[in-house]
């Protein structure tokens, strides 16, 4: 039975068991509000353990708590993984089946500011990924110098949901940035929308979307910790059918190992 464990995470039983393979196996949100009081995300503890609740309905068996790392939110780097160790042991208390890895949503125009040390605190599961959220309206040149600069600096880049960053030239921004070896995370709930899904779906045929993700920040409105329903909506797209395995469970599972990743798939070159 493979089984990780998240490194750094002193929280004793903190440990991810994929015990199942398959289309059922167990899923990892890699982006999520879930830390209670600390930005725009969870307001209390109860809320946490009922978006903790949410993700173990759907199959979630670990979440990435991001709290945003930008300028107008005052989260305290040294603080996120005491926290994380918080909300576990509450979780654990109140018997729900899911554990919660550090992590961070690092603003473009933030991660510049971070040491070294606050890096690895802030990248995904405490391994080598950082969330990488991109500057409000279209993505931008220094999007992709950010991701190069991380890649100088040993990490690699999640790059958060491009879809709420649209512009004409947005297929070709993205595929530069996976060409600079990023992977690009989709907001799961947007594909089951009826005024966002077919775009979602487009940008997912297209090769430009790698990983789901709910980012969600309350159990009490707003997107919810799912995302099994939103992998069903990829099943659609024959190209990527192969892959949901690996969008599903490998490539999560790597990034909060830090492990090294390839991508089996590349951006589709647009005709017309
Ligand atoms: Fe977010």
């Amino acid at each position: 039975m493979p089984v990780i464990v998240a490194r750094c995470l002193s929280v004793p039983g903190a440990e991810i068991g994929f015990a199942h393979g398959g289309p059922r196996a167990p899923m990892i949100d890699l982006h999520c509000h879930i830390l209670p009081g600390v930005d725009d995300g969870a307001l209390d503890i109860r809320d946490s353990a009922a978006m903790a609740r949410q993700a173990a309905a759907d199959g979630i068996e670990a979440i990435c708590a991001t709290p945003h790392i930008r300028h107008d939110h005052d989260v305290r780097i040294d603080e996120v993984e005491s926290r994380v160790e918080s909300v576990n042991r509450h979780l654990r208390g109140e018997g729900i089946p899911v554990v919660v890895l550090p992590g961070g949503e690092v603003a473009e125009t933030a991660v510049e500011d971070l040491s070294e040390d606050e890096l690895q605190r802030v990248a995904l599961g405490r391994g080598r990924w950082i969330l990488l959220e991109p500057a409000p309206g279209p993505l931008g040149d220094s999007l992709l110098r950010r991701v190069e600069h991380l890649a100088e600096r040993g990490h690699r880049t999640v790059i958060a949901h491009p879809e709420r960053h649209l512009s004409a030239d947005m297929y070709e921004r993205i595929a530069a940035l996976i060409e600079a070896g990023a992977l690009v995370q989709g907001t799961a709930d947007f594909f089951l929308r009826e005024r966002t899904a077919a775009g979602m779906l487009a940008l997912a045929a297209a090769g430009l979307i790698h990983l789901l993700s709910s980012d969600a920040h309350s159990s009490h409105g707003g997107r919810p910790v799912k995302m099994a329903a939103a992998f069903e909506r990829l099943a659609e797209i024959d190209s990527l059918r192969p892959h949901l395995e690996w969008m599903r469970k490998t490539a999560p599972r790597a990034i909060v190992d830090g492990d090294e990743l390839d991508r089996p798939f590349g951006p589709v070159p647009r005709t017309g």
